[in-house]
């Protein structure tokens, strides 16, 4: 009997329910809360407010679209952290009403790990160690995967994640929240050498993005002197060349991290793994080193459930169940 698993995502500002059912997704409902764009940024508040206001909705429709009912589920899976412990904890209280209310086993998943399995729902059976550049709004890292469930971190941000780096770069540039697709859309009618910044010093597999943000402000702002349309004029050329900075350096240090692994396979996860130059780049650095390209497609990049319930697949044929009593956490753990 395939084992059929309900999971759901509230670790930010996306409320998302998936149903998995074999190994294979059957549904992945997301419900993106627009109202944090009008505040440049999530509200923490206003983010567990409406996960509480969406959360049953979002999982009947994905029940409704997989063909399944809340009898036919064999556990429920929410991710436990790293996220805003007030958004975390309705996805936490909800599904384990769900657990002791149909008495099924409750799977925590880490959100880290989640946007890495989200590989395996287009790549189930990838060749080992893989090297994998995740790049989110609040995390940067580079981690060697050698098998679905086993992870080793090589480097992270010290300071901001690449997304932030997007966001906060957009925001001076007057684009809306989250600013990574604006950048990614104007980009590409702009040059990407129109203006240079220079690339963060981190030595190893680490990274820094606060340094390069405030060198973007101090130009944008230096330039808007002399000229105070400055930006307006040259929106296109300043996305393409911030894109470029910040593409190149991720790359550059994925580069490294290669030489030193020796990997089959690189691949990119994340809410900035939807940069259509980021994924471009993967192609041409996989053909050109002669390894595998592992890109998730677009709705499994930003935060969804669909990744929670592939991770949780691997949890629950481990039997790696968490009790009632857990609670979420808000920090890194990879
Ligand atoms: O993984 P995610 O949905 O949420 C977190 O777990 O943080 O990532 C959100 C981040 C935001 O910073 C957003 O601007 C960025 O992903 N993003 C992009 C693009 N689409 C989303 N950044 C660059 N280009 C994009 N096309
Ligand atoms: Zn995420």
């Amino acid at each position: 009997m395939q084992s059929t698993l309900l999971a759901l995502e509230t670790s930010c500002d996306e409320t998302s329910a998936a149903i998995i059912s074999g190994g294979k997704i059957l549904a992945n409902i997301v419900a993106t809360q627009e109202i944090h764009s009008q505040y440049g940024g999530v509200i923490p508040e206003l983010a567990s407010r409406n996960h509480d206001l969406f959360i049953a909705s979002v999982t009947q429709e994905a029940l409704n679209k997989a063909n399944k009912e809340l009898k036919d589920l064999d556990a429920v899976a929410v991710t436990q952290g790293p996220g805003l412990l007030g958004a975390l904890l309705v996805g936490n209280t909800f599904a384990k009403g769900l657990s002791w209310g149909l008495s099924i086993p409750l799977i925590g998943v880490n959100h880290l790990q989640a946007h890495i399995s989200a590989l395996f729902i287009d790549y189930p059976n990838p060749s080992f160690p893989i090297i994998v550049l995740l790049v989110s709004g609040g995390h940067t890292q580079l981690i060697k995967i050698n098998c679905h469930t086993d992870y080793e971190l090589l480097g992270q941000t010290i300071d901001d994640a690449a997304g932030e780096a997007y966001d906060k770069t957009a925001k001076l540039l007057g684009l809306p929240y989250p600013g990574g697709q604006h950048i990614d859309r104007l980009a590409k009618t702009g040059n990407p050498n129109a203006f240079s910044f220079p690339e963060p010093k981190v030595p190893g597999l680490n990274f820094s993005f606060s340094g390069l943000k405030t060198s973007i402000l101090y130009f944008v702002n230096e330039q808007s002197l002399h000229s105070h349309d400055f930006v307006n004029r040259n929106l296109n050329d300043l996305c393409a060349s911030i894109q470029n900075t910040i593409n190149n350096y991720l790359t550059n240090k994925l580069i490294k991290a290669v030489k030193q692994h020796n990997p089959k396979g690189i691949a990119i996860v994340g809410g900035v793994s939807a940069n259509s130059d980021l994924r471009k780049r993967m192609v041409d650095l996989g053909n050109q080193i002669s390894v595998n390209v592992l890109i998730p497609k677009f709705e499994y990049c930003t935060d969804n459930a669909a990744m929670i319930a592939m991770a949780a697949h691997y949890a629950y044929e481990k039997r790696q169940f968490i009790g009632l009593e857990s609670i979420p956490f808000t920090r890194d753990m990879i």
